[in-house]
């Protein structure tokens, strides 16, 4: 039996619940958020320890890495919570690739869970230890906290090289004919793919640094001054940063295999470009290219990535006859609407008060009181939470109940 027929057979027999193309870009679109998240903690976490020792040195640094050290806190949460839509979408339409890559270095990926949980921990020791006056050693809590990010990342990006390389899975389950059942190895490493989405970090900090500073400049508690330090700040990392991306792109360009055709598609030649074009931009101080627009820019630059990396997907799986598209149907519209119903009505409403209490509360200094109408909004959310709770169990009920009388 060929490799192509074999991943093929090994698809969901119950199938999806509709048309896979919706997976498909539910799965690029949700990934965006998780890698955005990376990126920021691991910017801002560099940030943080580089800002730390750099403390004596002048007199906003300290400010900065306090600053710093508390985004990135915030944002490892979320990278976690925000890597689970990708993955359970992946699974549905590449359960056969990511489960089998997942085996063969299942060591690593049950050691994955318990690397995260030491980093977050080490990060929490940093950050209750960074505090004025704190002594120098207490960096390499954080220096070692981001070693673990950065293994965890490439943890990350191995399952999902080596889920698109199924002509070496059987050299790798069983190496000279010999089964290896340990799952300790990492089989395939790309570096130039991985380095390039990790070093995206650099131009992300820097974009973030350039929306924080407009962001607080409503804020008396924050100097003029240091609000402009930080935007200079953005500005170089941004610009520097985005040519050091731009180059680890154009490395990956050519590490992708001629025989897919890839190198020539516009769309990945399209990264590269934009980087040169956002670090030309970083470096002007045009009025108009304010702190928000670079960073909307930006994260249309992860879009694209996000669309490339699948895109390489499907021309590394076409050899083997393996189509998403192909995938057995079977339509399931009342939780296809359920689901989708939940992300307009929970997710905007639920979502969008907490993103509209986050940006009004970090305005104002000291306690933060509601305007009525983000008060109302908070009202909304918890009325089609309990609507959506209702709705979730009357489902269920009715389910069940059908199935045990009427079936
Ligand atoms: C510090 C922790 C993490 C880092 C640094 C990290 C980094 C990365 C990177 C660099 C990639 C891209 C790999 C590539 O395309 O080559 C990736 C993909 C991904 N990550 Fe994470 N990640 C982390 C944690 C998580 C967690 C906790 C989850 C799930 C809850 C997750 C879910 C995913 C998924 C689903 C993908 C895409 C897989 C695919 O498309 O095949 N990640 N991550």
């Amino acid at each position: 039996m060929d490799v192509g027929t074999v991943i093929n057979t090994m698809r969901d027999p119950a199938g999806v619940p509709a048309t896979p193309v919706v997976f498909q870009i539910l799965a690029v679109a949700t990934w965006v958020f998780h890698i955005a998240f990376v990126m920021l903690t691991m910017g801002t976490g560099v940030l943080a320890v580089y800002a730390f020792f750099r403390r004596a040195t002048g007199p906003f640094w300290e400010q900065l890495s306090l600053a710093m050290t508390k985004v990135a806190k915030v944002s490892v949460s979320l990278l976690i919570v925000l890597g689970v839509s990708p993955l359970l979408f992946t699974q549905v339409i590449y359960d056969p690739q990511w489960y089998t890559s997942n085996v063969l270095s299942a060591a690593w990926v049950i050691g994955f869970i318990f690397t995260l949980i030491v980093g977050y921990c080490l990060w929490f020791v940093f950050y209750e230890a960074n505090h004025d006056g704190a002594k120098q050693y207490v960096g390499f809590y954080a220096v070692m906290s981001l070693a673990i990010f950065a293994l965890d990342g490439l943890i990350m990006h191995v399952l999902a090289y080596q889920a698109i390389l199924p002509a070496e899975w059987m050299s790798w389950y069983a190496p000279g004919g010999v089964v290896d059942t340990s799952g300790t190895k990492l089989h395939a490493i790309e570096w130039a793919r991985y380095l390039f989405i990790m070093s995206l970090s650099a131009p992300a900090v820097g974009l973030f640094l350039l929306a924080y500073s407009e962001y607080l400049t409503v804020r008396r508690d924050k100097t003029r001054e240091y609000l402009e330090f930080a935007r200079d700040l953005g500005r170089k990392i941004a610009a520097r940063g985005a040519i050091i991306s731009a180059l680890l792109a154009v490395w990956w360009q050519f590490d992708l295999p001629a025989s897919t055709g890839l190198r020539s598609q516009p769309l990945g030649w399209l990264i590269p470009a934009g980087l040169v074009i956002l670090a030309w931009l970083a470096s002007q101080r045009h009025p108009r290219l304010h702190g928000y627009t670079m960073l909307s820019l930006g994260l249309v630059m992860v879009a694209l990535l996000a669309i490339w990396r699948e895109v390489i997907r499907v021309a590394y799986l076409k050899p083997f006859g393996y189509n998403a598209d192909t995938y057995t149907v079977h339509a399931d519209w009342p939780s296809t609407i359920l689901f989708f119903s939940t992300i307009l009505g929970v997710g905007s409403l639920v979502g969008g008060y907490y993103l509209t209490l986050l940006y009004r509360a970090g305005r104002v200094e000291g306690v933060y009181t509601a305007e009525p109408r983000v008060d109302r909004l908070g009202s909304a959310a918890v009325a089609v939470l309990v609507v959506w709770i209702g709705v979730f169990f009357v489902y269920g009920v009715a389910i069940w109940l059908r199935n045990a009388f009427l079936a």
